[in-house]
């Protein structure tokens, strides 16, 4: 490990599509700052994070927030940051995925759905009954990637971001 990266750990190594394989590590020290930032910029530009008009210092904030029930977790290709997800842990007899992006780049490589697998293996591992995840109802593409992979939509949640939108939770049953 070397210094740069001092503050991760090595999780697992996700297999992907074409044979590939991406590096879920885990955050668990003070997150290098130039990091955060970069990620950050780069979430601020996506959607569904753009269309709410989230900056980059609210998500840097998020990326910090040293509470020792939420996972930040982060997909690594080589070097390259291909995605980022944060899973908080003891919500609602099991874990709520608070976020979750791959990259432009990355989309379509088979990252998010090797996540997910790790996800429920993991829920499994720690006896969870069940994972949450929301997604925004114009979201269309991730409410189907969500649904594609054992999530069913449980609640509609009007106004929870901002006025105009809906938000669709998502309940997978692990038990
Ligand atoms: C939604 C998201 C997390 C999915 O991650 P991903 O790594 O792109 O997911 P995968 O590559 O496993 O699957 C994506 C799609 O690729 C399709 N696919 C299958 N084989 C493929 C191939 N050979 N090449 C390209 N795409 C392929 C799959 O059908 C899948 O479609 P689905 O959405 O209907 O399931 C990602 O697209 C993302 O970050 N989007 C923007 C942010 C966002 O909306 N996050 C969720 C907020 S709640």
């Amino acid at each position: 490990m070397t210094a740069r990266n001092a503050y991760l750990t090595t999780i697992t190594s996700l297999a992907v599509r074409n044979d590939a394989t991406v590096r879920l590590d885990e955050v668990t020290g003070p997150f290098d700052a130039e990091t955060k930032r970069r990620l950050a910029d780069r979430l601020a530009a996506m959607d569904p994070w753009h269309r709410y008009g989230f900056s980059s210092e609210r998500l840097v904030r998020f990326l910090s927030a040293p509470a020792p029930d939420a996972r930040r977790l982060l997909m690594i290709d080589g070097e390259r940051h291909a995605g980022v997800a944060v899973v908080r842990t003891g919500w609602l007899a099991g874990s709520y995925l608070n976020f979750l992006a791959v990259m432009p780049e990355d989309q379509g490589r088979g990252i998010g759905e090797a996540f997910l697998a790790w996800l429920a293996e993991e829920g499994h591992r720690l006896g969870e009954r069940n994972q949450f995840v929301a997604a925004s109802a114009f979201n269309a593409a991730a409410l189907a990637f969500y649904e594609r992979h054992g999530f069913t939509p449980v609640a509609e949640l009007p106004g929870l971001i901002s006025d105009e939108e809906t938000e669709i939770l998502l309940r997978r049953r692990l038990a």
